[in-house]
């Protein structure tokens, strides 16, 4: 694990087209980067994926209210536009003042003297933009964008489900990410509704090993055993669509699973130490595998209880499946029984869904131990396309010529 540290991972980090300015100064900056600086938007896969995970989130699922297909396609054309400008910090068209006093300014102003945070704004069609009769897509629609099964256990909320298009707003300021969706949206006025979003914090997935794993809300070490956003033969493997898989406008992006899990955190604190790490099959201050002495240790899967997370979760339960998690912990107020309404909001990654995380999440909807203790309440899978190659391409460009 060591050599994932200093030069190397710097290195990883700049290939994987990731971060901004990944290797700084004397070599010895983490592949994080400094919270204030800017992600190159154009690239060949989106940020976002790949970057070192930001500390903050906000999700938003749109509805395409148009059904003019030229002006969806206007639409994500002003909106690529807009994204380049705020990813490096810069005010959405001729900005918040100082234009036109009789009409409303392009850029809404809360992000005015912030740093860009390393705000990375990756976009995504839903199945549902695809149906027949909206916009003659449905011939376009790939064959890896299936809709999520039904899971055992699973009680969503159709209003927190689905969505046309989605965007991942990603900083280090929430205000940033914010910002961002809000602009966005605001520039989609007639053509598209937010339908539902989520705000996140404290990632609960590491992509950048060298880093101190994060915490989720169960106060468990999240993110051990990730694909790195530094390992380029995993990318390649796992997350990103090569072009024999196709569809062509989809080669070099990826799939997004989207889950809101509910985590009934009051009765997680009333449960014992030991059966909090037999549950996980990890120990809670280490995160050392069951029978092993250090977080990255490989384990030993049958050390651990049938039912572990761990163990039932791991590629080798799971004929090698593997996913880039890229997840943020939430609270939304209280569920109105005088509990919170606590959670992680799973972001995942992957080439394809029907190799990773559907037949993951299969078998532990079945036999996780983790089940006594979640819910999965809200879900959503998006196509990701590809980066944009420089300011003339734009979000949905190959999809919609
Ligand atoms: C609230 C729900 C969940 C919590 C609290 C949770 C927590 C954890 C923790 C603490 C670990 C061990 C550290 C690590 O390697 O990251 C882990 C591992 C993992 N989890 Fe989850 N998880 C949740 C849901 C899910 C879901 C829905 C999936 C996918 C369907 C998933 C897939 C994985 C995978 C693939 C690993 C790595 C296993 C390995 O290779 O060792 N998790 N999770």
């Amino acid at each position: 694990m060591i050599a994932w540290g200093g030069v190397g991972l710097a290195l990883g980090a700049a290939t994987a087209g990731g971060t901004a300015a990944a290797l700084a100064g004397d070599g010895t900056e983490p592949a994080a980067g400094a919270a204030g600086e800017a992600v190159p938007f154009h690239g060949a896969h989106q940020a976002g994926i790949a970057t070192a995970v930001q500390d903050r989130l906000h999700f938003a699922a749109f509805d395409v209210t148009t059904r003019d297909r030229a002006a969806l396609a206007r639409l994500l054309r002003e909106w690529s536009a807009a994204a380049a400008l705020m990813t490096q910090g810069r005010p959405v068209g001729g900005g918040a003042f100082g234009g036109l006093a009789e009409a409303p300014p392009d850029d809404t102003g809360e992000a005015i003297g912030l740093k860009p945070s390393r705000l990375t704004l990756t976009l995504g069609f839903g199945p549902s933009l695809f149906a027949e009769g909206r916009f003659g897509l449905e011939r376009r629609r790939p064959e890896a964008l299936v809709d999520l099964p039904k899971f055992p256990g699973d009680n969503l909320d159709p209003a927190r489900s689905g969505g046309d298009l989605c965007v991942q707003a990603c900083a280090d300021d929430p205000q940033v990410a914010v910002h961002a969706i809000r602009n966005l949206a605001r520039i989609g006025f007639g053509k598209v509704s937010v339908r539902w979003s989520q705000l996140g914090f404290g990632k609960t997935s590491s992509t950048t090993p060298e880093a101190q794993t994060p915490r989720n809300l169960f106060g468990f070490k999240d993110g051990t055993h990730n694909i790195a956003g530094t390992d380029d033969a995993a990318l390649t493997k796992h997350v990103w669509v090569p072009s024999s898989d196709g569809p062509d406008w989809m080669v070099g992006g990826s799939y997004l699973v989207a889950r809101r899990i509910r985590m009934h955190i009051e009765t997680w604190d009333r449960t014992s130490l030991q059966e909090q790490e037999d549950v996980f099959g990890r120990d809670k201050g280490e995160g050392a595998p069951v029978g092993k002495a250090k977080e990255h240790d490989a384990p030993f899967l049958q050390a651990m209880l049938p039912t572990a997370h761990v163990r039932l979760a791991h590629p080798d339960s799971n004929g090698g499946a593997r996913m880039l998690r890229r997840g943020y912990s939430f609270t939304d107020g209280t569920d109105g029984l005088g509990r919170l309404d606590a959670g992680l909001f799973f972001l995942a990654y992957q080439r394809d869904v029907r190799d990773a995380f559907i037949p993951v999440q299969r078998r532990l909807a079945r036999q996780d131990a983790l089940n006594e203790y979640i819910q999965h309440v809200g879900s959503a899978v998006f196509a990701i396309p590809p980066g944009l190659r420089d300011e003339r391409d734009w979000w949905g460009r190959e999809l919609f010529s």
